[in-house]
């Protein structure tokens, strides 16, 4: 379902498995073609924003691993262009992020994902595309797209 608001273009989709939420990722990701770009991954614990990232990142045709980075912060992945994973989680402020060179990626070619990104609101440049994830139910999640 495509929904057009004054501020832009918000999809919104509800998928019913683990699977149709990596697949919901893998399309979004093929949207990111010639792109550069801050991906801010909203929602509680197990709402989907790593398997989401999981299908972007095969778009993206990531090689290694896609995993939350809880404890490093920053997974930086094998593929044709730049691909980095960020969990804010554990940050204890966004100067944090700025130490482990949050500005570079910003500045730099590639995609850069951030998981818990309300952490961070206030450093996530212009043209931020926002995900937002909620729980419907155990195995429904409602995934908004606003680019
Ligand atoms: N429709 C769905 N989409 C995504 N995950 C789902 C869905 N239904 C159940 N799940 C489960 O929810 C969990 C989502 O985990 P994860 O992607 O790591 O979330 P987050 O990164 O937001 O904490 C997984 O255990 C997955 O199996
Ligand atoms: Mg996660």
């Amino acid at each position: 379902m495509i929904v057009r608001k004054s501020k832009g273009i918000y999809m919104v989709t509800i998928t019913k498995s683990p699977n149709a939420t990596e697949e919901a990722g893998y399309q979004f990701g093929l949207t990111l073609a010639n792109e550069s770009r801050i991906v801010g991954l909203y929602g509680d614990l197990v709402s989907g924003k790593t398997c989401f990232i999981k299908g972007a990142a095969r778009a993206l045709r990531v090689t290694t691993g896609v995993s939350s980075p809880t404890y490093s912060l920053v997974n930086v992945y094998s593929a044709p262009r730049s691909v980095t994973h960020i969990d804010a989680y554990r940050l204890k402020s966004p100067d944090e992020l700025i130490r482990i060179g949050f500005e570079d990626y910003v500045a730099s070619e590639g995609i850069c994902f951030i998981e818990w990104a309300d952490k961070v609101e206030a450093l996530l440049p212009r043209n931020t595309t926002r995900i937002r994830f909620k729980t419907l139910s155990e195995n429904e999640r409602e995934i908004t797209i606003e680019h």
